[in-house]
């Protein structure tokens, strides 16, 4: 694996605070990464430091080997796109994609192939010549797409640049990104604190809480096999229980199910509320470790659950994933 970016021990203090704890990060080549966590774990100053645009307090950053720690952001050839991903107003299309090659010098016939020829690639080409606001919310971010695209940058940076956009538009973007970035190759790294986006976006996922790296993976390694807790949670898994021996496990609601009898663990219907194709049941289980806890199964079909009925619910062995203590 070619790394496009390597970040080595960095650290990132506001006064007393540490926005980002030391972390160690390889971004491969040509494949979306991103970077998902909640809210104020560390994603955009982790993304601002690549960029350039504030200096770790500690560590080391190399893009493409060459060690960029201190590189003004001008002199890295990356391309941005932020959440709110203003456009030039006063500017066509064609002339706000084309800003960074005009700050570039390069000269303008070949501006002008580039320009649409990016503008192909997004699919805006028919719209070149309109002004910003005369487009679409979903348009308008393929034009900040483009703009950070146009320059050939080495590293693509994007900073949630779907949420500004209504659900359904943001579900098609997501695979417009993709089909782009599989068609140029380019290096992307992407922040998210959507699982589903990252889930179906990612060649690599970077899960972060509080300024550290929790987890690093495919969506196919992480998914059915989350490192911790917190990752698990975030990811969705809501059941957590104990094993005889005290480990931790934890198991999606999904993955459980429910029998009126048999081997498994002894349960007690608390509430099931039906959801169209599935019901969402709340039992109170006792577990492998003899405590009573509290589990949700999302099951299709079946019987009818009344609340303070006994059942047994099985939870197969290879969904069960074991935590660390
Ligand atoms: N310039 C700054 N001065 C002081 N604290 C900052 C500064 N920038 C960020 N922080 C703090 O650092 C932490 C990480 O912020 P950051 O913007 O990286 O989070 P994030 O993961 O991008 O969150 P979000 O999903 O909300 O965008 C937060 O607690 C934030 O308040
Ligand atoms: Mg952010």
């Amino acid at each position: 694996m070619t790394a496009a970016a390597e970040l080595i021990g960095v650290t990132q203090r506001f006064g007393s605070f540490t926005a980002v704890d030391e972390i160690d990060l390889t971004v491969p080549a040509g494949k979306l990464t991103t970077l998902l966590g909640p809210s104020g774990c560390g994603k955009t100053t982790t993304l601002r430091m690549i960029a350039g645009y504030s200096e770790p307090t500690s560590g080391t950053i190399r893009i493409d080997g060459v060690d960029s720690t201190r590189t003004p952001p001008e002199k890295r050839n990356l391309g941005m796109v932020f959440q709110s991903y203003a456009l030039f107003p006063h500017m066509t299309v064609a002339d706000n994609v084309g800003y960074g090659l005009k700050l570039r010098k390069v000269p303008a016939a070949e501006r002008r192939t580039r320009v649409m020829e990016t503008l192909e690639l997004v699919g805006l080409a028919h719209l070149a010549d309109r002004k910003p606001k005369k487009l679409s919310g979903g348009q308008q971010q393929r034009v900040a797409l483009a703009r950070a695209i146009a320059i050939r940058p080495k590293l693509l940076l994007l900073d949630e640049p779907l949420s500004n956009l209504d659900a359904r538009l943001r579900v098609q973007m997501r695979a417009e990104i993709r089909r782009i970035q599989a068609e140029t190759e380019l290096t992307v790294i992407l922040v998210t604190h959507d699982q589903d986006e990252a889930l179906e976006m990612s060649d690599e996922m970077v899960i972060m809480n509080e300024g550290r790296i929790v987890q690093q993976g495919s969506p196919q390694q992480i998914f059915p096999r989350p490192a911790d807790r917190f990752v698990a949670e975030f990811l969705g898994y809501e059941n957590f229980l104990t094993a005889a021996d005290g480990t931790p496990l934890t198991i999606r609601p999904e993955h459980l199910r429910i029998a009126s009898a048999g081997p498994g663990l002894d349960a007690v219907v608390v509430d099931a509320a039906f959801r169209g194709v599935d019901l969402l049941v709340s039992l109170d289980v006792v577990d492998p470790s003899g405590a009573t806890v509290r589990l949700v199964a999302d099951v299709r079909g079946g019987a009818i659950l009344t609340p303070g009925s006994s059942v047994t619910v099985i939870a197969p062995d290879d969904h069960l994933v074991s935590l660390p203590r």
